[in-house]
């Protein structure tokens, strides 16, 4: 029978609880909530038989990017398949989007929602998925524009405008234009606190435009809401740690580590990512992170040959090489580059992007960790400006660029990081941390004058 969703989408289902049940659903995914998965269960049970109902399952069970829940993912889109004779066309072209991601082809995928969105623009799922996938495969410019296309037929009027927003601002900034992001990410939180993506994406807006204050002052302000959101709260405590680093308060940043993001061990793919990408930073900045390595690296070492994205892989490589732990470190390198070896020539976009940047910097990241640091200059001076595919934000890959300009000063290669803290500096002016380097390796070069520039504009940024 045909019901309509919440924006009025026609929909297969055999009664209007079952959909109601979709919604909400599909309004957890959009809130980034912990409940997501239960209310998926609950929709199984009032309808098992609900094409979309089994495309959102199947979905959820990709976006975990686990390798025990590819197989449940194959169940939902075969389930899928045999109800889509029955489907719309709406549906049918759900259960071909989960068919190509289930084969690993996420352009496809992705190009699949877009196309449901030319007819159907109000369909927020595909919508969000689509944007989170353009966001994994650092399809930037399909990110921009996706919610461009789609925003003159949405209002304040139909539920979920203000998730379109908080993309929006997300979108704008990853493509280098945070001020202008920075009004449809607060205009969401205005209309629905709880939409803590829209909140992340003005940390990012806030970060990338080297607000440190604001950026504070707007995490904290909004983090009882946040809190209650589930784990992808954790990033945004990271985001906060990113302005402490910048101003040197480092005890905050391990405060927020040890209470907020790494409180106890876990699974979850974005908190391995914030733990392994702070102590990094932490590292290179010469700070002790005392034995903070140790939790992260036991459960990296459950995730070797994971191979489902290199962004993930790479974050757990960094937890077992940073901890001494070369062998299973290398592991990971031999599997990302058998993977690759294997599957490149399939099309699998996953082992595309492993070939061409995600093998290139794992290798970079346990030669940083022997201390081979031209091993490291070698690698990452040809991928550090082609590591959008990877996914993951301009601020989370930055990691990696700050491995490059430590691996350049601690092996020497004055110049080359003076050149590179060039770049950085005047991208970043409000990095404290990056002008005293600078000054550090203006001295070693003998460009003394420079070089107490440089150091002034630190003493000034932290004294402000
Ligand atoms: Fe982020």
């Amino acid at each position: 029978m045909i019901h309509y969703d919440k924006r009025g989408l026609a929909t297969t289902a055999k009664t209007q609880y079952a959909v109601d049940a979709f919604d909400a659903a599909v309004d957890e995914f959009l809130g980034q909530g912990r409940e997501a998965t239960v209310i998926v269960g609950r929709l199984e049970r009032l309808d098992s038989e609900m094409v979309i109902g089994q495309c959102l399952r199947g979905y959820f069970m990709k976006l975990g990017s686990r390798l025990h829940l590819e197989v449940m993912a194959l169940d939902c889109l075969s389930r899928a398949k045999i109800l889509a004779d029955d489907a719309n066309e709406q549906e049918r072209k759900h259960v071909d989007a989960l068919s190509f991601w289930c084969a690993g082809d996420l352009r496809r995928t992705k190009a699949t929602w877009e196309e449901i969105l030319i007819d159907h623009p109000l369909d927020i799922l595909a919508f969000r998925l689509a944007h989170n996938l353009h966001f994994f495969v650092g399809d930037l410019a399909a990110m921009r524009d996706s919610p461009t296309r789609i925003m003159a037929r949405w209002s304040d009027a139909v539920p979920g405008y203000g998730y379109l927003l908080g993309c929006r601002a997300f979108a704008l900034e990853e493509s280098g234009y945070a001020l202008a992001g920075e009004p449809f990410g607060r205009r969401a939180v205005e209309m629905n606190e709880a939409d803590i993506w829209a909140g992340h994406a003005v940390a990012h807006c806030l970060e990338a435009m080297g607000r440190r204050i604001d950026g504070i002052t707007w995490i904290t302000a909004h983090s009882e809401a946040w809190r209650m959101r589930g784990p992808f709260a954790n990033q945004v405590w990271w985001h906060r740690s990113l302005h402490y680093l910048e101003l040197e308060s480092y005890q905050d940043v391990l405060d927020a580590f040890d209470t907020e993001f790494w409180p106890a061990p876990s699974e979850d793919n974005t908190d391995i990512t914030n733990a392994t990408s702070i102590l990094m930073r932490l590292v290179m900045l010469g700070v002790d992170v005392e034995n903070r390595w140790e939790t992260i690296a036991e459960v990296c070492a459950g995730r070797v040959g994971d191979c489902l994205r290199s962004f993930n892989d790479l974050h757990f490589l960094m937890g077992l090489a940073m901890s001494d732990r070369y062998e299973e470190a290398g592991c990971i390198v031999e599997r990302m580059r058998g993977f690759a070896d294997e599957n490149a020539r399939k099309g699998t976009t996953s082992a595309l992007v492993a070939r061409d940047v995600g093998v290139p910097i794992a290798e970079a990241i346990l030669a940083y960790a022997k201390r081979d640091y031209q091993g490291v200059i070698e690698r990452m001076l040809l991928v550090r400006q082609h590591m959008v595919p990877l996914g993951g934000s301009w601020a989370q890959r930055d990691v990696w660029v700050r491995m490059l300009i430590d691996a350049a000063r601690r092996g020497g290669e004055f110049n080359l990081a003076r050149a590179l803290l060039a770049e950085r500096v005047s991208e970043q002016p409000t990095s404290a941390p990056s002008w005293k380097i600078y000054g550090d390796v203006l001295e070693r070069v003998g460009e003394t004058t420079h070089a107490a520039t440089a150091r002034a504009r630190a003493t000034a940024l932290l004294a402000a």
